[in-house]
């Protein structure tokens, strides 16, 4: 039998169709490799600002000396927009499908590149998370249709995820594998599942985060600070969902929730609100965030605000699980700050050392001051240059007492986030919920742990995948952690996956090395 994989060389003319914020960036993406671009959008209005979105990231590439400008001119040049589907698509090698997440819309589109685009021509979806198989069955030459999906920024992010259904041949997954490589991408190639491997564990997460946001778990600006300074990872979660667009997450969560069920998916209900107001993100000029207003960032004003903000007179240090308050306390008294081992009556903030396992309650009671009782707990970075210091405060803890841990926070220069005693804090109860969903995807035998950190890593900027955080934190750490918040939530999503427990029994790691028992570490 003869090959017909279709070689990069071969792919001159490639079809962009739908030039929102994947489409306008595949499009540019593909102009950059020297091919010729259809840029395809039947609304004329989306049609410019997809283009006037395209010249704009050219020129910023201009103007930082990253682009030429006869460069951009030829790109430019290469690329053709309109809003004729019929005619665009007629000579292209490759049709790259990006509109929007409807079913009807994608169905009614492929009914019509079944009839248009010559039948060698690969037909490819960016969808990102509804069945290729379903938008394949329709049309004329399944073998021909695959999932080629990119990550935003697309013209940045290094992932591309070539997904094959059960209908597309051998030759067309590894022709795309193979441009994607060209494109300078690394392809994962998966079969066809909701949410492939990164969207299946990045929404969840996100929408995570949403509800800890509207449970008052913790603030925005410190939901997104520990991600960053806690997990490593280049975006808070909130600031993410506004580059993906909250209307684009919220259809990714339905399909998961569809596909799957449980809690996990459940869009979160604020989610869901700020699609009804139409504030969808970076896109639409506020989501999470707003970005039509020019001021100083939430953050930045707060800790400027707090380190005005009294101090405490007087602190006791309780409890120290890992030398932690040794250094605290050497900090506080180089500051100036009377540092006692016990509370005393001068005492106006008493620091417990905290553990997502356990509540800080049940240590402000035993401290007998509970109002004046804060817990802290220290994630050391990956670089191990930064520190997130997570303030933990239990509804006892009284305001004022709250403002001076902040307060002295910034004083002795942690980042600090507040949040509140429920097990799992912040930045431990969004990453191990994510291992967890990891751990269920390679337990299907969805995908391997390598895959998996690789789709990770490339598609969303992960410093380490997040089976590596897994093995570094300690499969039985983050069962323990885990079971805590299950246990204090009764959300059946918290609950360890059988795979996880048998690791976390056996103390393997899911990568490299088996576990020596002593080496558990936080990230
Ligand atoms: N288009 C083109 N280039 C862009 C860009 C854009 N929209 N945004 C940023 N860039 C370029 C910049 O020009 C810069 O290029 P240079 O290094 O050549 O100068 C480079 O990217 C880095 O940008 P910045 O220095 O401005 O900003 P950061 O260092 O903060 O990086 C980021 C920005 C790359 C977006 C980084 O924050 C990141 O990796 N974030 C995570 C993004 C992510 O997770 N994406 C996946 C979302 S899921 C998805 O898309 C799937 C879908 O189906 C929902």
């Amino acid at each position: 039998m003869t090959s017909s994989v279709i070689k990069p060389a071969d792919i001159r003319e490639v079809a962009v169709i739908g030039l929102g914020l994947m489409g306008s960036g595949i499009v540019e993406l593909v102009g950059r490799s020297g091919r010729r671009v259809v840029a395809i959008e039947i609304d004329r209005d989306f049609l410019d600002q997809g283009m006037a979105r395209l010249s704009a990231s050219l020129d910023k590439a201009v103007s930082k000396g990253k682009l030429a400008d006869t460069a951009r001119a030829e790109i430019l040049a290469r690329i053709r927009p309109t809003d004729d589907v019929a005619a665009g698509v007629a000579d292209a090698d490759l049709v790259i499908e990006a509109i929007p997440e409807r079913m009807e819309l994608k169905k009614a589109l492929f009914a019509q590149l079944d009839q248009a685009c010559r039948p060698d021509a690969i037909l490819a979806t960016n969808t990102s998370s509804l069945s290729i198989t379903e938008i394949a069955g329709g049309t004329r030459y399944p073998a021909r249709v695959a999932g080629l999906h990119f990550f935003n920024p697309a013209p940045v992010m290094k992932l591309v995820e070539v997904i094959s259904t059960v209908l597309t041949s051998a030759d067309t997954s590894e022709s795309l594998a193979l441009l994607a490589h060209d494109l300078g991408k690394t392809p994962v190639r998966i079969g066809d599942r909701a949410g492939f491997v990164v969207n299946a564990l990045l929404l969840p997460y996100l929408n995570h985060a949403v509800h800890l946001l509207e449970t008052g778990q913790a603030s925005r600006d410190d939901i997104d600070k520990a991600a960053t300074v806690g997990l490593g990872l280049p975006m808070g979660p909130l600031t993410l969902l506004d580059l993906i667009g909250l209307d684009t997450s919220l259809a990714v969560l339905e399909t998961l929730q569809a596909e799957f069920g449980g809690t996990r998916y459940l869009p979160a209900p604020l989610l869901r609100k700020l699609c009804d107001a139409r504030l969808f993100g970076r896109k639409s000029g506020r989501g999470f965030y707003d970005y039509q207003r020019q001021s100083t960032s939430a953050a930045d004003a707060e800790d400027h605000d707090l380190a005005h903000r009294a101090l405490p007179a007087s602190v006791a240090l309780l409890r120290d699980s890992g030398g932690l308050l040794d250094e605290l306390a050497g900090a506080i008294t180089e500051a100036g700050i009377d540092v006692q081992p016990q509370p005393s009556p001068k005492t106006d903030l008493v620091i417990v050392t905290a553990d997502p396992r356990h509540r800080v309650l049940d240590a402000a009671m035993a401290a007998g001051h509970p109002a004046d009782v804060v817990g802290i707990h220290l994630f050391e970075t990956l670089t191990g240059k930064q520190k997130l210091a997570e303030l933990v405060l239990p509804d006892v803890t009284a305001s004022d007492t709250a403002a001076k841990a902040a307060a002295l926070a910034a004083r002795l220069g942690l980042n600090a986030v507040t949040v509140r005693d429920r097990p799992g804090f912040l930045a431990a109860a969004l990453a191990y919920a994510q291992f967890n969903d990891a751990v269920r995807m390679f337990q299907d035998g969805y995908a391997s742990p390598a895959d998996i950190d690789v789709a990770m890593m490339l598609g969303c900027g992960y410093p380490r995948g997040p089976f590596q955080m897994l093995d570094d934190a300690g499969p039985a750490y983050v069962v323990s952690v885990l079971e805590a918040m299950h246990a204090a939530t009764g959300d059946p999503a918290f609950t360890p996956v059988p795979l996880l427990d048998e690791y976390a029994t056996a103390g393997t790691r899911f990568r490299g090395l088996p576990m020596t028992g002593n080496t558990r570490t936080q990230f």
